[in-house]
């Protein structure tokens, strides 16, 4: 009976909090992680201008391909954003994982492999939710 109620409470805490994917990150990590692993290609902050890839902030929240001035959006990039497609925390944690497995001509998973690690991507996510537009 003790075990049964361990395992009902384990699996309320688990539905309340959303599972260990979505952990809240730690976003002062996630802003060295993006530094290395992604601040090559995309700029954050105030000022910040497209590089290789487009400018970041407000990214959470942000509809997919939406910089205007950022020329070479991939064509599935562009789909995603003509169907109305939104970067929530979910969405990014997809692309990041393998942006190969999502649109695999795309700029970005030609040239990045992407971050296997969830707690890593986790912490990326919570550094991005910082950024305001
Ligand atoms: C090698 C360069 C490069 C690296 C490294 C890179 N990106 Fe990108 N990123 C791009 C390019 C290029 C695009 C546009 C992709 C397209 O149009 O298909 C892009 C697109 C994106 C988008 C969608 C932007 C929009 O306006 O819709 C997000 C979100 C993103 N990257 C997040 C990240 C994060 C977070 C990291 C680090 C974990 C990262 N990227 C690492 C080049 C890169």
């Amino acid at each position: 009976m003790r075990k049964v109620l361990c395992v009902v409470a384990g699996t309320l805490m688990l539905a309340a909090f959303g599972g260990p994917a979505f952990a809240e990150g730690d976003a002062a990590k996630g802003k060295e992680l993006f530094t290395t692993k992604c601040g090559i290609c995309h700029q954050v902050g105030p000022g910040a201008k497209t590089l290789v890839g487009p400018e970041l902030n407000g990214i959470v929240g942000r509809k997919a391909a939406s910089i205007a001035d950022f020329p070479s959006y991939s064509a599935g990039m562009k789909k995603l954003g003509d169907d109305g497609y939104v970067w929530t925390e979910e969405h990014i944690d997809t692309w990041i994982t393998d942006p190969k497995a999502m649109i695999p001509d795309s700029m970005m998973a030609l040239a990045f492999q992407g971050v296997p690690d969830a707690a890593e991507r986790a912490d990326i996510i919570a550094y991005l939710k910082t950024l305001s537009q």
